[in-house]
């Protein structure tokens, strides 16, 4: 209704700064509850996180807690992550029974978890609350070593037998540096081709769609990594046990063997975990490089790479970032430069000729070979992690052509 004003005409009420704030606040938090909703829609399949962010949808006293992230950080992972944390911390909380990750993925009841998930989180708010306010998510996801072996036995397609100086931007807590030790499978049509360390407690597989395992299987197999070193603005010690379980509880316990994954990869490294630098990997590339060149030995093939990181570097960071490594090239042997980024992410590789295939992860290669560059190769496309590959080594490796 219009007021009236002492000069007697009308006006619309003006809100107050409480007002306007507690319009903003129910704006964000409608905000908030459609995100859940369209999690859950987009993760039906996945059974306790698509019930939480269904109920979360309808639940505004819950869902408020979103409210306190960061900005840019109100995204439903936060809140799933800092809930799973908790009771990943806290197995006496009612909602633990209905997380695999806590009791196992035989042991998980049947029915509705809501009413002791709701219980949790209101008993526990303020520390859920501190959580959201003080984290983002961050992962470190084993399986995509998948990927990452193909690409680096395509790196090394032209320098058989010569030692890898692994290094890796954006590392995490560096599990993907320990590639060799685990045993990936490629899971063919026909058969399945096994790359790393055919007896090792970390099992990471994925559907080879378009038999890159045959390939493999008569042409490069994964060279010896000699020296491996992580850069990243928040690198994870695998010796910190808080820190390990915020990256645990990044992760999706209904997917299953993901959580069981990491924590062997954990196992395995743990007693001499890569060495992860603390740096931008634009700015403190050359320090991460040497490091490892140094300690591989002159004649070393320098294999940088990075899965899911350049991607959250502005654009124009990507070019200085291709810069540096030109650079770099000029003063090593031999330096190759795998990406498994989304299309249009990692310079110099175009995903233009590839099909849509819902992937959204394009694997790359450059490599300088005595300063000069060789074509850029794009290998193919696969599913984030790893679950499956559409990858070729024809371009790299005249051998399976
Ligand atoms: C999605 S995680 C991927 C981790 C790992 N590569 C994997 O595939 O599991 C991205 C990582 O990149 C790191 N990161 C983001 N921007 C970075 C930068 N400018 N320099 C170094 N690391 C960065 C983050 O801290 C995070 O650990």
């Amino acid at each position: 209704m219009p007021t009236s004003c002492a000069n007697g005409s009308t006006a619309s009420p003006v809100p107050d700064d409480a007002g306007r704030r507690g319009q903003e606040r129910a704006d964000r938090l409608a905000r908030i509850q459609r995100r859940f909703a369209e999690f859950a829609a987009e993760y039906a399949a996945l059974p306790l996180y698509s019930a939480l962010c269904r109920n979360l949808a309808g639940d505004a006293e819950t869902a408020s807690l979103l409210l306190a992230a960061r900005p840019g950080q109100a995204r439903p992972v936060l809140w799933l992550a800092a809930l799973h944390e908790l009771v990943l911390r806290r197995a006496d909380t009612p909602a633990a029974r209905w997380y695999p990750s806590v009791v196992g993925q035989d042991s998980v009841p049947q029915g509705d978890p809501w009413p002791d998930v709701r219980r949790t989180v209101l008993e526990h708010r303020d520390e859920l609350v501190e959580r959201i306010a003080t984290s983002a998510t961050q992962t470190n996801e084993v399986n995509r070593a998948v990927y990452v072996s193909v690409g680096l036995a395509a790196a090394a397609a032209d320098l058989a037998g010569t030692p890898i100086a692994l290094v890796e931007l954006g590392a995490s807590a560096g599990l993907l540096l320990g590639i060799d030790r685990y045993t990936v499978d490629l899971v063919g049509a026909d058969r399945t081709v096994t790359l790393g360390d055919p007896a090792s407690p970390v099992r990471c597989s994925g559907v080879d769609r378009a038999e890159v395992g045959a390939q493999l299987a008569v042409g490069p197999v994964l060279p010896p990594v000699v020296a491996r070193v992580g850069l990243d603005l928040s690198p994870v010690d695998l010796n910190d046990d808080d820190a390990v379980r915020w990256l645990e509880a990044c992760l999706w316990p209904d997917v299953r063997g993901r959580v069981e994954r990491f924590r062997a990869a954990r196992a395995l490294l743990r007693p001499d975990p890569p060495v992860v630098l603390a740096g931008d990997m634009v700015d403190d590339i050359d320090r991460a490089v040497w490091r490892a060149r140094d300690a591989a030995g002159t004649d070393a093939h320098v294999v940088v790479m990075s899965s899911w990181a350049i991607t959250y570097v502005a654009a124009p960071r990507r070019l200085a970032l291709e810069t540096r490594l030109s650079t770099l090239a000029r003063d090593l042997s031999a330096l190759s430069w795998l990406t498994a980024e989304p299309p249009a992410c990692a310079p110099g590789i175009s995903a233009h000729d590839l099909r849509e295939d819902g992937g959204g992860t394009v694997v790359g290669l450059r490599r300088w070979r005595g300063g000069r560059e060789l074509e850029p190769v794009v290998l193919g496309t696969c599913n984030p992690h790893g679950q499956w590959v559409d990858l070729s080594l024809r371009a790299v490796d005249n051998r399976t052509s």
